[in-house]
């Protein structure tokens, strides 16, 4: 057995078929610490072999059991004194808002028009989608994003951008075309046909190409008309396996525009469900707002609810209280998210800090575990691919993250003093960021920054 230095990653190539094998402090979820106790749900190994053949875990456990047993051969990462977690998982997020975010504005709808509406024009020319796209999935790497879903913009050119640069670099990756067709500049407009052809297109491009998925994506309720939204209902129904992905009950005042443009449902998530958008894989951001009736409604049908609390908190949304939407007679599945450029960054870490604070606002105190399995397995749970992604077990898709957590001098010093594992586990995330990210793996092998430019960049 060969064992190397894993601060000197030799440069390698992407080969899925070879064994690579990496050892060191280990967690992952079997099941929901939200709704059953940590020790039924919370999986950790002080010092875990995980071995990877084909882009998948075939083996993990105690290294000192299965190191004699590993063919020789095979060479094995060290991360001492690291973390190795499921790769992070951003339920939604906005690839073309990259380049706007941080921008200042006065509610959701002012941000809209003001900044995403303008920007998101730009992204019918191929190499600038490429570009974007290149960098959006690069930066999600560095931060240990391994799968997202992902809004593009209603030029089917943007979609195509970001599958290629994402199939390039063998990521789990969703993304749609976002369907508009009224209540946003001409230039951003499709139509009930347009929004059913290209989606249909896309979705029979990539079909079977990697790991990657296309998203049925009507923006949120108040940019579609009841005929697009029928008709994306229709495609729904025909592809019944496609994921489906849109915003809900993220304002006050969004949400009263949509009393107002669909005066006959009874609320918001009514008018998704009347058209056949409310189902399994059904993911929607935002959800802070939503009734009781609503939440019901929720879980019956298996749609999910993406939480985004930098977002929430940037644009003055509100706080969303998880543990209202876990309650364990009509739970919600619940995943974590970004929403890039209303989100104020990419790091998952700075996202579970957030997601703290919001849980605070409303009297609450998740555990590290708790907000750990939201950007982990609850976000797979939430994107219907639990069954491949979000946990380190045989047969799970091998990405991976490695943190270190003490990458910093303060988080260095707060570490001497951590009582448990979940004291360290929570300094961690409420200090961390995209300094702690010490290694990203894809499918298997480690992601080498810089690998995949797109040609001629
Ligand atoms: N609602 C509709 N579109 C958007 C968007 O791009 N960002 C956010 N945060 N909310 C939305
Ligand atoms: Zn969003």
């Amino acid at each position: 057995m060969a064992v190397s230095d894993a601060r000197n990653p030799k440069k390698k190539s992407f080969r899925p078929s070879e064994v690579t094998a990496i050892r060191g402090p280990m967690l992952t979820f079997r099941t929901d610490p939200w709704m059953v106790s940590e020790s039924e749900s919370v999986d950790y190994e002080s010092d875990a072999l995980v071995v990877m053949e084909n882009g998948l875990i075939r083996e993990v456990g105690p290294a000192d059991r299965m190191l004699p047993q590993l063919e020789p051969g095979v060479e094995v990462t060290r991360w001492k004194d690291h973390l190795i977690l499921p790769g992070f998982i951003d339920c939604h997020t906005h690839f073309p808002q990259t380049d706007m975010i941080a921008a200042r504005g006065n509610d959701l709808l002012d941000w809209l028009n003001r900044y995403t509406f303008v920007e998101e024009q730009g992204f019918s020319a191929p190499a600038h989608a490429r570009e974007v796209a290149s960098f959006f999935l690069d930066e999600q790497l560095r931060h240990g994003v391994t799968t997202s879903s992902v809004f593009c913009t209603t030029a089917p050119e943007s979609v195509e951008a970001l599958l290629t640069e994402a199939h390039r670099r063998h990521l789990r990756i969703m993304a749609g075309k976002v369907c508009m067709d009224r209540n946003a500049p001409e230039a951003l407009l499709d139509s009930p046909g347009r929004a059913f052809a290209e989606t249909c297109k896309l979705l029979h491009r990539w079909k079977g190409q990697g790991r990657v998925e296309v998203v049925i994506t009507p923006r949120f309720a108040p940019t579609s008309s009841e005929y697009q939204l029928a008709a994306l209902g229709a495609f729904a129904k025909e592809f019944p396996d496609s994921p489906i992905q849109s915003h809900i009950s993220e304002q006050k005042a969004e949400i009263s525009w949509v009393k107002r443009l669909f005066p006959k449902d009874a609320d918001y998530t009514a008018v998704y469900a009347r058209h056949g958008l409310l189902k399994k894989r059904s993911i929607f951001g935002h959800g802070i707002h939503l009734s009781e009736s609503e939440l019901r409604r929720f879980s019956e049908s298996g749609a999910s609810i993406a939480h985004c609390p930098t977002s929430n908190f940037f644009l003055g949304s509100g706080c969303l209280k998880v543990s209202r939407l876990k309650k364990s007679t009509r739970p919600v599945k619940v995943g974590l998210a970004t929403d890039v450029g209303a989100g104020t960054g990419f790091s998952m870490l700075q996202t579970m800090n957030e997601a703290y604070k919001a849980a605070k606002m409303k009297g609450t105190s998740p555990t590290a575990f708790q907000l750990l399995y939201l950007a982990t397995r609850g976000s797979a749970e939430a994107l219907g691919l639990e069954n491949r992604i979000g946990a380190i077990a045989p047969g799970m898709e091998a990405d991976l993250v490695v943190l270190d957590p003490r990458a910093t001098p303060l988080a260095a010093r707060r570490m001497k003093h951590a009582e448990s594992l979940h004291d360290q586990l929570f300094a961690l995330l409420t200090l961390g960021d995209d300094r702690h990210i010490a290694a990203t793996y894809i499918a298997g092998i480690r992601w080498n920054m810089g690998a995949a430019r797109p040609s001629g960049a």
